[in-house]
């Protein structure tokens, strides 16, 4: 097991992120209602830097009473971030993708006297 310490807790900040290099693994960190999560830069669906992807609200779409969409919603209680390659979601604090069948890979963190460790 090694430990790389990445940066100091307030380097991110609510809603923000961090990719680094730890050895020959990329690491993403998210902040999300002022919780840490840190997930492997690699999205299950062809290996994508999922991490750079696009943060954003979880997009809510209203049927109405004609069973119809007319509009999207954004939910701000559930931040996702989207891969760059083919557009897949992920819940930031999950891991899991929007059908719930798929999952990001965490990676433990540990933070000690305000510096943040990942530890692989
Ligand atoms: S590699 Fe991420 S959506 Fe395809």
């Amino acid at each position: 097991m090694a430990e790389y310490l990445v940066c100091s807790e307030e380097e991110i900040a609510d809603g923000g992120r961090k990719v680094v290099a730890c050895g020959d693994k990329e690491i993403g960190i998210f902040r999300v209602k002022g919780a840490l999560h840190a997930w492997h830069n690699l999205c299950p669906h062809r290996q994508g830097p999922i991490c750079q992807g696009r943060i954003y609200p979880q997009v809510v779409e209203p049927v109405d009473g004609n069973r119809e969409v007319r509009t999207l919603r954004y939910n701000e209680e559930n931040m996702h971030v989207a891969c760059p390659w083919h557009g897949w979601e992920f819940d930031i604090e999950t891991g899991r993708n929007a059908i719930g069948r798929y999952r990001l890979h965490r990676a433990d963190l540990s933070i000690r006297e305000g510096q943040v460790y990942v530890v692989l």
